[in-house]
């Protein structure tokens, strides 16, 4: 026969061995004990902002902007978003969303020391003939210089470019082999190219603009000018008509007056005109 005070030992270790079991399975990833409670953790993306009660289970609120919280949480606040700091190097790689950081990496020409990306360097510049090449070198991407293979080349010093690939002629006959440092030259299939034919189209354009313009200008400015042409225009009219032209009008008092259209009032036959 038990005795009472063994009967309530037994209860009082049975509960405490039903605290520890329920203790043990409420340490998961999305809960956790409090108040001899099992209560909810936050989950990502969110923190906590207030713990669970004997009445009601936690109270989680969403992550401001700029702020992210990637795992199931207690806490009371969101971490802030790492900036890229330019100065640095960096540029955004990946932009941070309210469960991730924002990744930063090394802007073109730099690369990361180490496999964390704190710190980054330039590239070492490549010469002519040799091409920057990134290796995998203990989980960090370094930049190489590596000499162009046949079929590359490169023609500049460097600290991002690679090895660029040689011109591919196709039909055309090759002109010039390439090397480590110089492109492929092609030559021409002997039919003009269009944009040489191009070329000169406007450039005859161009030209008779110029022509027009200054011949405009110069019967325009200088009346002996004028005078010249017309002469030379109206000795060809007349060689090419058998009547010559009629050149002035007589008016019924006797008067010469030039010909209509006749605008400069200085005939070639060298005429005074009267004042009408
Ligand atoms: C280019 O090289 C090839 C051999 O690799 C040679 O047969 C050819 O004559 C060369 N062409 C020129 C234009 O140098
Ligand atoms: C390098 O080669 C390219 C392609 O042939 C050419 O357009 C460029 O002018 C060259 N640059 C230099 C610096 O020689």
């Amino acid at each position: 026969m038990l005795r009472p005070i063994i009967l309530v030992c037994y209860f009082l270790c049975l509960f405490q061995g039903f605290q520890l079991v329920s203790g043990i399975s409420c340490k998961t990833r999305s809960r956790y004990l409090k108040l001899n409670k099992c209560c909810s953790k936050c989950p990502p993306g969110t923190y906590m902002n207030s713990e669970c009660t004997e009445t009601k289970d936690s109270e989680c609120y969403n992550c401001g902007p700029d702020r992210y919280q990637s795992e199931w949480n207690t806490l009371d606040h969101c971490q802030l978003h790492k900036t890229c700091n330019r100065n640095g190097g960096f540029v955004v790689e990946k932009q941070g969303t309210n469960t991730a950081d924002t990744i930063c990496q090394c802007q073109l020409g730099m690369y990361c020391i180490n496999k964390d990306c704190e710190i980054c360097e330039e590239n070492k510049v490549c010469g002519p003939g040799y091409g920057v090449v990134y290796r995998q070198d203990g989980g960090i991407s370094m930049p190489m210089c590596e000499r162009c293979e046949p079929g590359y080349f490169s023609n500049v010093s460097s600290n991002m470019a690679p090895c660029r690939k040689w011109n591919d002629c196709g039909s055309l006959p090759i002109q010039e082999n390439g090397t480590a440092t110089k492109d492929v030259k092609c030559g021409t299939s002997g039919l003009p190219s269009k944009a040489g034919l191009f070329t000169v189209i406007v450039l005859l354009s161009i030209l008779l603009v110029i022509i027009i313009l200054l011949s405009f200008i110069c019967i325009g400015s200088n009346k002996e000018h004028r005078t010249k042409i017309r002469d030379i225009v109206n000795r060809l009219c007349r060689h090419n008509m058998s009547k010559p032209v009629q050149e002035h009008v007589k008016t019924e008092n006797g008067r010469i007056l030039a010909t209509a259209g006749d605008e400069d009032k200085s005939p070639e036959d060298g005429t005074e005109l009267l004042p009408v």
